[in-house]
């Protein structure tokens, strides 16, 4: 089995090649990564000098560099994207090139390659925005798309590719659609990083507005262990929606992380909020959970331990 992994440098991917590697050693895998701000291959030191693992750096706009990595490849599992949301609001348009056109390009050289399966990472963001006024509600594989963001915006679109794909072509692919993940390499610029790394630097947490609004939070590797199971056992054509059931919002991460480590609840900086901030998201699972026996296996409270003692070791 040959697979090549988008994006791999990056926080999930670079915890999904470390786990495919562990559990499937006879596996090849190929990581395509441009090396953004957020690329960083010392997450894979454990794998570099793997026989079995290649690394390539290229940009998956690039149809040619891309046919050259997908070559001989089974499987396409798509993470790489720009991914963080304020800096969709500054810049849109590289989130564009990258989420939209780059997954077309992919897209395109896997029909051509005869790809067998191709598995697109997309998140529960494209759903938009749940009410704070009924916190019973949640999404699901149902839920029409309302993107509220740039960044939520080209992964819908990215989304709406791959549909299209599979009913135009008969295309072989899944997408998943996951919540917050949150664990080690992660760049520190998501809350959980940023208010960890801040903390263990005595800096201020900046929280967006009053600290209300509510995601769902999911330890990555419960994530990758998602994946891996759509991948085998996931049924071609289907959209599965992944959760944490761990909903909190900005203010308990900052008590949670600031408690744990000993700070002062003075560290809490409230700063002006988010433009058209999501109040929150929350992710029915139960229909992966159901057909695939997937559900997440570690706890936020266990999940933060782990992810605060990952960068207290890696500074
Ligand atoms: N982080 C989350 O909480 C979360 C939740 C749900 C879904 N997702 C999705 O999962 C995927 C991975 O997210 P992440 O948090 O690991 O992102 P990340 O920003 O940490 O990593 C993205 C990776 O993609 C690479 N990349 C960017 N542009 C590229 C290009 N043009 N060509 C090749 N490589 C390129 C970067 O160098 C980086 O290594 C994304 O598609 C994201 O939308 C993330």
């Amino acid at each position: 089995m040959k697979i090549l992994t988008t994006g791999g440098a990056g926080f999930i991917g670079s915890n999904f090649i470390i786990y495919m590697m562990d559990k499937y050693p006879d596996y090849n895998i190929v990581n395509l990564d441009k090396l953004t701000y957020a690329g960083n291959l010392a997450n894979l030191k454990s794998v570099e000098n793997i026989p079995k693992y290649i690394f390539i750096r290229g940009d998956i706009c690039d149809k040619e560099t891309v046919k050259k990595a997908m070559k001989g490849c089974d499987i396409v599992v798509h993470f790489a994207a720009e991914s963080h949301v304020d800096r969709s609001i500054t810049g849109p348009s590289v989130f564009v090139e990258t989420n939209v056109i780059g997954t077309e390009v992919l897209l395109e050289v896997a029909k051509e390659l005869n790809i067998k399966r191709f598995h697109h990472v997309s998140t529960d963001e494209v759903f938009g925005t749940l009410s704070l006024d009924n916190l019973k509600e949640k999404f699901n594989e149902s839920s029409p798309y309302s993107p509220r963001s740039p960044y939520s915006a080209s992964k819908a679109g990215s989304d709406h590719l791959v549909r299209a794909f599979i009913e135009t072509y008969d295309f072989p692919a899944t997408i998943s659609n996951c919540t917050n993940n949150y664990g080690p390499f992660q760049f520190p610029e998501k809350i959980i990083p940023l208010f960890i790394t801040n903390a263990l630097n005595n800096k201020p947490l900046p929280i967006y507005g009053a600290g209300l609004a509510i995601r769902d939070y999911l330890y990555v590797i419960d994530h990758c262990i998602a994946i891996d199971l759509i991948l085998h056992k996931g049924k071609l054509g289907e959209t599965y929606c992944i959760g944490g059931d761990s909903e909190k919002n900005g203010l308990e991460i900052a008590d949670t992380i600031l408690n744990l480590l000993n700070k002062p609840t003075t560290l809490k900086t409230f700063v002006k909020d988010r433009k058209g901030h999501d109040m929150r998201y929350a992710m029915d699972h139960s229909k992966i959970t159901k057909e695939l026996g997937w559900k997440p296996t570690v706890t936020f409270e266990e999940g933060i331990e782990k992810t605060i003692e990952w960068y207290r070791a890696n500074g």
